[in-house]
Protein backbone atom coordinates (compact mmCIF):
# COMPACT_ATOMS: atom_id res chain seq x y z
CA UNK A 1 0.00 0.00 0.00
CA UNK A 2 1.35 3.16 -1.06
CA UNK A 3 1.87 6.17 1.50
CA UNK A 4 2.68 9.42 2.03
CA UNK A 5 4.99 10.17 4.71
CA UNK A 6 5.65 14.11 5.38
CA UNK A 7 8.23 16.52 7.15
CA UNK A 8 5.89 18.98 7.66
CA UNK A 9 7.08 22.81 9.03
CA UNK A 10 8.41 24.35 5.42
CA UNK A 11 6.15 27.09 4.07
CA UNK A 12 5.07 26.39 0.57
CA UNK A 13 6.31 29.20 -1.41
CA UNK A 14 6.03 29.32 -5.54
CA UNK A 15 3.74 28.93 -8.25
CA UNK A 16 1.36 25.85 -9.22
CA UNK A 17 0.05 24.68 -11.94
CA UNK A 18 -3.65 23.77 -11.71
CA UNK A 19 -5.34 20.95 -14.26
CA UNK A 20 -8.40 20.78 -15.87
CA UNK A 21 -11.90 19.75 -13.62
CA UNK A 22 -12.23 16.09 -12.79
CA UNK A 23 -15.81 16.69 -12.25
CA UNK A 24 -16.60 18.49 -15.42
CA UNK A 25 -14.05 16.35 -17.40
CA UNK A 26 -16.23 13.25 -15.72
CA UNK A 27 -19.38 14.10 -17.50
CA UNK A 28 -18.12 15.56 -20.64
CA UNK A 29 -16.71 12.45 -21.36
CA UNK A 30 -19.93 10.56 -20.72
CA UNK A 31 -21.46 13.50 -22.60
CA UNK A 32 -19.22 13.34 -25.90
CA UNK A 33 -20.20 9.38 -26.55
CA UNK A 34 -23.35 10.65 -27.42
CA UNK A 35 -22.19 11.99 -31.07
CA UNK A 36 -21.19 9.31 -33.96
CA UNK A 37 -18.38 12.08 -34.97
CA UNK A 38 -14.90 12.48 -33.41
CA UNK A 39 -14.82 14.59 -30.39
CA UNK A 40 -11.52 16.18 -29.21
CA UNK A 41 -10.97 16.54 -25.25
CA UNK A 42 -8.63 18.76 -24.13
CA UNK A 43 -7.39 20.03 -20.40
CA UNK A 44 -8.53 16.04 -19.34
CA UNK A 45 -7.04 15.86 -15.92
CA UNK A 46 -4.74 12.41 -15.66
CA UNK A 47 -6.57 11.09 -12.47
CA UNK A 48 -7.83 7.67 -11.58
CA UNK A 49 -11.44 8.59 -11.89
CA UNK A 50 -11.27 9.86 -15.39
CA UNK A 51 -9.05 6.57 -16.01
CA UNK A 52 -11.62 4.09 -14.97
CA UNK A 53 -14.55 6.15 -16.67
CA UNK A 54 -12.20 6.05 -19.92
CA UNK A 55 -11.85 2.36 -19.91
CA UNK A 56 -15.47 1.43 -19.04
CA UNK A 57 -16.11 3.50 -22.39
CA UNK A 58 -13.35 1.73 -23.97
CA UNK A 59 -15.41 -1.46 -23.32
CA UNK A 60 -18.53 -0.87 -24.94
CA UNK A 61 -16.88 -0.08 -28.19
CA UNK A 62 -15.72 3.55 -27.14
CA UNK A 63 -12.27 3.91 -29.56
CA UNK A 64 -10.06 6.81 -27.70
CA UNK A 65 -7.14 7.59 -28.86
CA UNK A 66 -4.77 9.60 -26.51
CA UNK A 67 -3.17 12.43 -28.42
CA UNK A 68 -0.83 13.63 -24.74
CA UNK A 69 -1.42 13.38 -21.69
CA UNK A 70 -4.30 15.67 -21.38
CA UNK A 71 -5.98 15.57 -24.91
CA UNK A 72 -8.28 12.00 -26.36
CA UNK A 73 -10.07 11.91 -29.52
CA UNK A 74 -13.06 9.70 -29.21
CA UNK A 75 -15.18 8.07 -31.54
CA UNK A 76 -18.44 6.69 -30.23
CA UNK A 77 -20.31 5.54 -33.66
CA UNK A 78 -19.18 1.46 -33.09
CA UNK A 79 -20.51 1.36 -29.12
CA UNK A 80 -22.46 -2.45 -29.41
CA UNK A 81 -23.41 -2.64 -25.77
CA UNK A 82 -25.50 -0.80 -23.85
CA UNK A 83 -24.66 -2.43 -20.59
CA UNK A 84 -22.09 -1.59 -17.91
CA UNK A 85 -21.43 -3.14 -14.89
CA UNK A 86 -17.83 -3.90 -14.32
CA UNK A 87 -16.75 -4.01 -11.32
CA UNK A 88 -14.49 -0.78 -11.33
CA UNK A 89 -17.08 1.15 -13.12
CA UNK A 90 -19.29 0.45 -9.30
CA UNK A 91 -16.24 2.64 -8.18
CA UNK A 92 -16.90 6.00 -9.50
CA UNK A 93 -19.64 8.20 -8.98
CA UNK A 94 -19.72 9.36 -12.44
CA UNK A 95 -20.74 6.12 -14.00
CA UNK A 96 -24.09 7.51 -13.88
CA UNK A 97 -23.48 10.30 -16.58
CA UNK A 98 -23.52 7.27 -19.02
CA UNK A 99 -27.29 6.59 -18.21
CA UNK A 100 -28.06 9.85 -19.40
CA UNK A 101 -26.01 10.08 -22.23
CA UNK A 102 -26.62 6.65 -23.27
CA UNK A 103 -30.40 6.75 -22.85
CA UNK A 104 -30.07 10.07 -24.86
CA UNK A 105 -28.61 8.65 -28.03
CA UNK A 106 -29.87 5.33 -27.95
CA UNK A 107 -33.23 5.74 -25.85
CA UNK A 108 -31.58 2.44 -23.83
CA UNK A 109 -28.92 2.67 -21.03
CA UNK A 110 -28.25 -0.18 -18.46
CA UNK A 111 -25.40 0.83 -15.93
CA UNK A 112 -24.04 -0.82 -12.52
CA UNK A 113 -25.58 1.65 -9.91
CA UNK A 114 -22.71 4.25 -8.26
CA UNK A 115 -19.79 3.92 -6.22
CA UNK A 116 -17.34 7.15 -4.98
CA UNK A 117 -16.46 7.98 -1.89
CA UNK A 118 -17.89 7.03 1.55
CA UNK A 119 -19.34 10.73 2.33
CA UNK A 120 -22.80 9.82 3.59
CA UNK A 121 -25.50 8.16 1.56
CA UNK A 122 -26.19 9.63 -2.16
CA UNK A 123 -29.19 8.55 -3.29
CA UNK A 124 -30.10 9.39 -6.95
CA UNK A 125 -33.68 9.39 -6.79
CA UNK A 126 -34.21 12.83 -8.44
CA UNK A 127 -31.64 11.85 -11.54
CA UNK A 128 -34.32 8.67 -12.13
CA UNK A 129 -37.31 11.03 -11.28
CA UNK A 130 -36.12 13.24 -14.32
CA UNK A 131 -35.46 10.61 -16.78
CA UNK A 132 -39.09 8.77 -15.97
CA UNK A 133 -40.05 12.58 -16.14
CA UNK A 134 -38.42 12.54 -20.09
CA UNK A 135 -40.99 9.04 -20.67
CA UNK A 136 -38.28 6.64 -19.58
CA UNK A 137 -38.93 3.25 -17.96
CA UNK A 138 -36.41 3.39 -15.31
CA UNK A 139 -36.09 0.53 -12.70
CA UNK A 140 -33.25 -1.24 -10.74
CA UNK A 141 -32.94 -5.02 -10.69
CA UNK A 142 -30.01 -7.13 -10.06
CA UNK A 143 -27.93 -3.97 -8.81
CA UNK A 144 -28.36 -2.10 -12.49
CA UNK A 145 -30.28 0.97 -13.04
CA UNK A 146 -32.06 -0.30 -16.44
CA UNK A 147 -33.57 2.84 -18.57
CA UNK A 148 -35.42 2.81 -21.61
CA UNK A 149 -38.20 4.56 -23.94
CA UNK A 150 -39.42 4.67 -27.04
CA UNK A 151 -38.94 8.10 -27.67
CA UNK A 152 -37.90 10.86 -24.55
CA UNK A 153 -39.80 13.49 -25.06
CA UNK A 154 -39.38 17.18 -23.20
CA UNK A 155 -41.08 18.01 -19.96
CA UNK A 156 -41.05 20.30 -16.66
CA UNK A 157 -38.92 18.90 -13.85
CA UNK A 158 -38.53 20.34 -10.57
CA UNK A 159 -35.48 19.45 -8.63
CA UNK A 160 -36.19 18.68 -4.75
CA UNK A 161 -32.81 19.14 -3.88
CA UNK A 162 -29.81 21.22 -5.70
CA UNK A 163 -27.84 17.84 -7.05
CA UNK A 164 -24.79 18.70 -9.59
CA UNK A 165 -25.28 15.02 -10.66
CA UNK A 166 -29.23 15.18 -11.32
CA UNK A 167 -28.89 18.45 -13.19
CA UNK A 168 -26.28 17.46 -15.84
CA UNK A 169 -27.81 13.75 -16.52
CA UNK A 170 -31.10 14.82 -17.49
CA UNK A 171 -29.66 18.43 -19.58
CA UNK A 172 -27.56 15.31 -21.35
CA UNK A 173 -30.74 12.74 -22.12
CA UNK A 174 -32.90 16.17 -22.58
CA UNK A 175 -30.64 17.20 -25.21
CA UNK A 176 -31.37 14.25 -27.50
CA UNK A 177 -35.35 14.47 -26.64
CA UNK A 178 -38.13 16.12 -28.42
CA UNK A 179 -39.22 19.02 -27.50
CA UNK A 180 -38.67 21.48 -24.70
CA UNK A 181 -37.33 20.51 -21.25
CA UNK A 182 -37.52 22.94 -18.22
CA UNK A 183 -35.16 22.21 -15.21
CA UNK A 184 -36.09 24.26 -12.13
CA UNK A 185 -33.68 24.63 -9.06
CA UNK A 186 -30.68 23.28 -10.90
CA UNK A 187 -27.16 23.25 -9.68
CA UNK A 188 -25.14 25.99 -11.20
CA UNK A 189 -21.83 24.86 -10.39
CA UNK A 190 -19.20 25.79 -13.04
CA UNK A 191 -19.04 22.35 -14.34
CA UNK A 192 -22.74 22.40 -15.18
CA UNK A 193 -22.27 25.17 -17.37
CA UNK A 194 -19.01 23.75 -18.85
CA UNK A 195 -20.77 20.49 -19.62
CA UNK A 196 -23.78 22.76 -21.39
CA UNK A 197 -21.34 24.79 -23.40
CA UNK A 198 -19.53 21.28 -24.38
CA UNK A 199 -22.66 19.80 -25.08
CA UNK A 200 -23.62 23.19 -27.22
CA UNK A 201 -20.79 22.77 -29.05
CA UNK A 202 -21.72 19.46 -30.21
CA UNK A 203 -25.15 20.95 -31.64
CA UNK A 204 -27.61 20.76 -28.86
CA UNK A 205 -29.51 23.73 -27.22
CA UNK A 206 -29.56 25.07 -23.82
CA UNK A 207 -29.91 28.03 -22.48
CA UNK A 208 -29.64 28.97 -18.69
CA UNK A 209 -27.01 26.69 -17.56
CA UNK A 210 -25.50 28.81 -14.34
CA UNK A 211 -28.85 29.84 -12.93
CA UNK A 212 -31.23 27.84 -11.41
CA UNK A 213 -33.27 27.28 -14.46
CA UNK A 214 -32.04 25.59 -17.66
CA UNK A 215 -34.22 25.46 -20.73
CA UNK A 216 -33.33 23.03 -23.06
CA UNK A 217 -34.74 22.37 -26.55
CA UNK A 218 -34.26 18.80 -28.34
CA UNK A 219 -32.49 18.29 -31.28
CA UNK A 220 -32.38 14.91 -33.38
CA UNK A 221 -28.51 14.75 -33.86
CA UNK A 222 -25.15 16.20 -32.13
CA UNK A 223 -21.45 16.64 -34.10
CA UNK A 224 -17.61 16.79 -33.49
CA UNK A 225 -16.31 19.44 -31.78
CA UNK A 226 -13.03 20.12 -29.55
CA UNK A 227 -13.31 21.34 -26.22
CA UNK A 228 -11.05 22.09 -23.43
CA UNK A 229 -12.30 22.02 -19.87
CA UNK A 230 -12.19 24.31 -17.59
CA UNK A 231 -9.67 24.22 -14.68
CA UNK A 232 -10.35 22.27 -11.55
CA UNK A 233 -11.89 24.87 -8.89
CA UNK A 234 -11.20 22.41 -5.96
CA UNK A 235 -7.81 21.28 -7.01
CA UNK A 236 -6.73 25.36 -6.97
CA UNK A 237 -8.65 25.69 -3.57
CA UNK A 238 -6.64 22.62 -2.38
CA UNK A 239 -3.70 24.49 -3.33
CA UNK A 240 -4.82 27.85 -1.77
CA UNK A 241 -5.27 26.78 1.72
CA UNK A 242 -2.15 24.88 1.84
CA UNK A 243 -0.70 28.47 1.30
CA UNK A 244 -2.75 29.28 4.38
CA UNK A 245 -1.91 26.42 6.41
CA UNK A 246 1.80 26.38 5.79
CA UNK A 247 2.22 30.03 6.41
CA UNK A 248 3.47 30.02 2.81
CA UNK A 249 3.02 32.40 -0.34
CA UNK A 250 1.38 30.46 -3.19
CA UNK A 251 0.36 31.74 -6.93
CA UNK A 252 -2.64 29.20 -8.34
CA UNK A 253 -2.10 29.96 -12.02
CA UNK A 254 -4.20 28.21 -14.93
CA UNK A 255 -7.86 29.38 -12.73
CA UNK A 256 -10.99 30.81 -13.10
CA UNK A 257 -10.57 33.60 -10.47
CA UNK A 258 -14.91 34.09 -10.60
CA UNK A 259 -15.10 30.06 -9.53
CA UNK A 260 -13.23 30.70 -6.71
CA UNK A 261 -14.47 33.58 -4.95
CA UNK A 262 -15.98 31.72 -1.89
CA UNK A 263 -12.91 30.02 -1.07
CA UNK A 264 -11.36 33.36 -1.28
CA UNK A 265 -13.99 35.19 0.86
CA UNK A 266 -13.13 33.03 3.72
CA UNK A 267 -9.22 32.83 3.00
CA UNK A 268 -9.86 36.74 3.81
CA UNK A 269 -11.76 36.26 6.66
CA UNK A 270 -9.14 34.35 8.32
CA UNK A 271 -6.60 36.67 7.75
CA UNK A 272 -4.50 35.72 4.29
CA UNK A 273 -3.89 38.24 1.71
CA UNK A 274 -5.31 37.23 -1.23
CA UNK A 275 -4.53 38.74 -4.64
CA UNK A 276 -6.31 38.28 -8.22
CA UNK A 277 -5.23 38.31 -11.32
CA UNK A 278 -6.83 37.15 -14.74
CA UNK A 279 -6.11 33.56 -14.60
CA UNK A 280 -4.28 33.32 -10.78
CA UNK A 281 -4.63 34.06 -7.76
CA UNK A 282 -1.92 34.48 -4.55
CA UNK A 283 -2.30 33.67 -1.23
CA UNK A 284 -0.07 34.79 1.28
CA UNK A 285 -0.26 33.61 5.20
CA UNK A 286 2.04 35.84 7.23
CA UNK A 287 -0.06 36.48 10.16
CA UNK A 288 -1.74 34.15 12.92
CA UNK A 289 -4.97 32.17 11.34
CA UNK A 290 -7.89 33.60 12.67
CA UNK A 291 -11.38 31.94 13.64
CA UNK A 292 -14.00 31.76 11.16
CA UNK A 293 -17.99 30.00 10.26
CA UNK A 294 -18.27 28.29 7.22
CA UNK A 295 -21.40 26.51 6.12
CA UNK A 296 -21.12 24.26 2.90
CA UNK A 297 -23.82 25.06 0.18
CA UNK A 298 -24.38 24.17 -3.35
CA UNK A 299 -22.33 26.94 -5.26
CA UNK A 300 -21.82 30.24 -5.04
CA UNK A 301 -21.61 28.96 -1.62
CA UNK A 302 -18.78 27.31 -0.11
CA UNK A 303 -17.88 23.63 -1.68
CA UNK A 304 -18.65 20.61 0.51
CA UNK A 305 -15.42 19.34 -1.35
CA UNK A 306 -13.48 21.70 0.37
CA UNK A 307 -14.90 21.23 4.02
CA UNK A 308 -12.36 19.23 5.28
CA UNK A 309 -9.80 21.67 3.81
CA UNK A 310 -10.69 24.44 5.54
CA UNK A 311 -11.46 22.43 8.76
CA UNK A 312 -7.65 21.67 8.83
CA UNK A 313 -6.70 25.66 8.50
CA UNK A 314 -9.63 26.76 11.32
CA UNK A 315 -8.06 23.80 13.58
CA UNK A 316 -5.37 25.70 13.46
CA UNK A 317 -6.68 29.16 13.79
CA UNK A 318 -7.33 31.26 17.08
CA UNK A 319 -10.44 30.53 18.58
CA UNK A 320 -13.50 29.05 17.59
CA UNK A 321 -15.00 27.84 14.57
CA UNK A 322 -18.09 26.27 13.55
CA UNK A 323 -18.58 24.28 10.24
CA UNK A 324 -21.64 23.11 9.32
CA UNK A 325 -21.92 20.38 6.46
CA UNK A 326 -25.66 21.11 5.08
CA UNK A 327 -24.69 18.69 1.77
CA UNK A 328 -23.13 15.05 2.51
CA UNK A 329 -23.69 13.70 6.23
CA UNK A 330 -20.60 11.89 6.75
CA UNK A 331 -17.90 14.70 5.68
CA UNK A 332 -15.59 14.73 8.89
CA UNK A 333 -14.33 11.18 8.72
CA UNK A 334 -10.63 13.06 8.65
CA UNK A 335 -11.63 14.42 12.33
CA UNK A 336 -10.48 11.32 13.91
CA UNK A 337 -7.56 11.48 11.94
CA UNK A 338 -6.48 15.43 12.88
CA UNK A 339 -7.15 14.31 16.50
CA UNK A 340 -4.05 12.14 16.63
CA UNK A 341 -2.44 15.27 15.45
CA UNK A 342 -3.54 17.31 18.07
CA UNK A 343 -6.81 18.84 17.01
CA UNK A 344 -9.82 19.64 19.41
CA UNK A 345 -12.91 19.31 17.54
CA UNK A 346 -16.34 18.14 18.61
CA UNK A 347 -18.63 16.85 15.86
CA UNK A 348 -22.46 16.94 16.61
CA UNK A 349 -24.68 15.84 13.60
CA UNK A 350 -23.48 18.12 10.71
CA UNK A 351 -21.56 20.56 12.69
CA UNK A 352 -17.96 20.46 13.76
CA UNK A 353 -17.22 22.78 16.83
CA UNK A 354 -13.13 23.52 16.36
CA UNK A 355 -11.21 25.15 19.14
CA UNK A 356 -8.36 26.28 17.19
CA UNK A 357 -5.00 24.69 18.95
CA UNK A 358 -1.17 26.83 18.27
CA UNK A 359 0.08 23.65 15.80
CA UNK A 360 -0.10 20.14 14.75
CA UNK A 361 2.29 17.18 15.65
CA UNK A 362 3.23 14.69 13.24
CA UNK A 363 1.30 11.26 13.24
CA UNK A 364 0.58 7.84 11.41
CA UNK A 365 -2.94 8.60 9.84
CA UNK A 366 -5.11 7.12 7.19
CA UNK A 367 -6.95 9.14 4.44
CA UNK A 368 -10.41 8.28 4.75
CA UNK A 369 -11.41 9.89 1.15
CA UNK A 370 -10.78 12.31 -1.66
CA UNK A 371 -10.97 15.20 0.01
CA UNK A 372 -10.61 14.04 3.45
CA UNK A 373 -7.07 12.65 2.26
CA UNK A 374 -5.88 16.08 0.68
CA UNK A 375 -6.45 17.90 3.44
CA UNK A 376 -4.84 15.79 6.06
CA UNK A 377 -1.99 16.12 3.67
CA UNK A 378 -2.47 19.69 4.50
CA UNK A 379 -2.32 18.76 7.71
CA UNK A 380 0.87 17.10 7.82
CA UNK A 381 2.81 19.92 5.55
CA UNK A 382 2.18 21.92 8.72
CA UNK A 383 2.49 19.61 10.86
CA UNK A 384 5.59 19.57 13.45
CA UNK A 385 7.32 16.22 12.67
CA UNK A 386 7.25 13.46 10.51
CA UNK A 387 3.29 12.08 9.36
CA UNK A 388 2.79 9.30 6.89
CA UNK A 389 -0.77 8.85 5.77
CA UNK A 390 -2.15 5.62 4.12
CA UNK A 391 -4.87 4.73 2.07
CA UNK A 392 -2.97 7.68 -0.66
CA UNK A 393 -5.22 5.92 -3.68
CA UNK A 394 -8.28 7.72 -2.33
CA UNK A 395 -6.56 11.12 -2.85
CA UNK A 396 -4.32 9.87 -6.15
CA UNK A 397 -8.44 9.69 -8.02
CA UNK A 398 -8.82 12.98 -7.75
CA UNK A 399 -5.37 15.15 -7.49
CA UNK A 400 -2.76 14.25 -10.74
CA UNK A 401 0.90 14.75 -9.10
CA UNK A 402 -0.60 15.55 -5.97
CA UNK A 403 3.09 14.92 -4.62
CA UNK A 404 4.93 16.27 -7.64
CA UNK A 405 3.25 19.84 -7.14
CA UNK A 406 3.41 20.24 -3.64
CA UNK A 407 7.47 19.05 -3.39
CA UNK A 408 7.85 21.69 -6.50
CA UNK A 409 6.24 24.38 -3.97
CA UNK A 410 8.71 23.24 -1.34
CA UNK A 411 7.36 20.86 0.35
CA UNK A 412 9.44 17.82 1.91
CA UNK A 413 7.19 14.75 1.34
CA UNK A 414 7.87 11.28 -0.78
CA UNK A 415 5.69 8.39 -1.75
CA UNK A 416 6.63 5.12 0.08
CA UNK A 417 5.61 1.42 0.62
CA UNK A 418 8.09 -0.19 2.39
CA UNK A 419 9.56 1.09 5.86
CA UNK A 420 12.31 0.58 4.50
CA UNK A 421 11.45 3.84 2.40
CA UNK A 422 9.55 5.51 5.31
CA UNK A 423 13.13 4.84 7.15
CA UNK A 424 15.03 6.30 4.41
CA UNK A 425 12.94 9.42 4.25
CA UNK A 426 13.19 9.83 7.82
CA UNK A 427 17.06 9.66 7.84
CA UNK A 428 17.44 12.38 4.55
CA UNK A 429 15.28 14.71 6.23
CA UNK A 430 17.27 14.82 9.69
C1 LIG B 1 -20.91 15.88 -7.14
C2 LIG B 1 -19.42 15.75 -7.08
C3 LIG B 1 -18.92 15.76 -5.64
C4 LIG B 1 -19.46 16.99 -4.91
C5 LIG B 1 -20.95 17.13 -5.08
C6 LIG B 1 -21.50 18.44 -4.52
C7 LIG B 1 -18.95 14.39 -9.03
C8 LIG B 1 -18.52 13.08 -9.57
N1 LIG B 1 -19.05 14.49 -7.71
O1 LIG B 1 -21.46 14.75 -6.49
O2 LIG B 1 -17.50 15.78 -5.65
O3 LIG B 1 -19.18 16.85 -3.53
O4 LIG B 1 -21.29 17.10 -6.49
O5 LIG B 1 -20.87 19.53 -5.12
O6 LIG B 1 -19.18 15.33 -9.78
N2 LIG B 1 -29.16 14.13 -3.84
C9 LIG B 1 -30.41 13.56 -3.69
N3 LIG B 1 -30.94 12.88 -4.75
C10 LIG B 1 -30.30 12.77 -5.94
C11 LIG B 1 -29.04 13.35 -6.10
C12 LIG B 1 -28.48 14.04 -5.01
O7 LIG B 1 -31.01 13.65 -2.63
O8 LIG B 1 -30.85 12.15 -6.86
C13 LIG B 1 -28.57 14.90 -2.71
C14 LIG B 1 -27.24 14.31 -2.24
O9 LIG B 1 -27.46 13.30 -1.27
C15 LIG B 1 -26.56 15.53 -1.66
C16 LIG B 1 -27.05 16.67 -2.57
O10 LIG B 1 -28.23 16.18 -3.21
O11 LIG B 1 -27.02 15.78 -0.34
C17 LIG B 1 -26.04 17.09 -3.61
O12 LIG B 1 -25.62 15.99 -4.38
P1 LIG B 1 -25.04 16.13 -5.85
O13 LIG B 1 -24.81 17.58 -6.14
O14 LIG B 1 -25.88 15.37 -6.79
O15 LIG B 1 -23.64 15.42 -5.70
P2 LIG B 1 -22.98 14.36 -6.66
O16 LIG B 1 -23.37 14.62 -8.09
O17 LIG B 1 -23.14 13.00 -6.09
Amino acid sequence: MEQYVIKGGNPLVGEVEIGGAKNAGLAILAAAIMTDETVTIDNLPDVKDINVLLQAMEGIGVKIQRINRHSIKMNSSLIEDLSIEYEFIKKIRASYYLIGALLGKYKKAQVALPGGCNIGSRPIDQHLKGFKALGADVRISHGLIMAEAERLKGNHIYLDVVTVGATINIMMAASMAEGTTIIENAAKEPHVVDVANFLNSMGANIKGAGTDVIRIKGVTNLHKTEYSIIPDQIEAGTFMFAAAVTKGDVTVKNVIPKHLESITAKLLEIGCEVEEFDDAVRVVSSKALQHTHVKTLPYPGFPTDMQPQIGVALALSEGTSIVTESIFENRFRYVDELTKMGASIKVEGNTAIIDGVSGYTGARISAPDLRAGAALVLAGLSAEGITIIDDIAYIERGYEDFDIKLKSLGALMERAVTDKEIQKFRFKVG
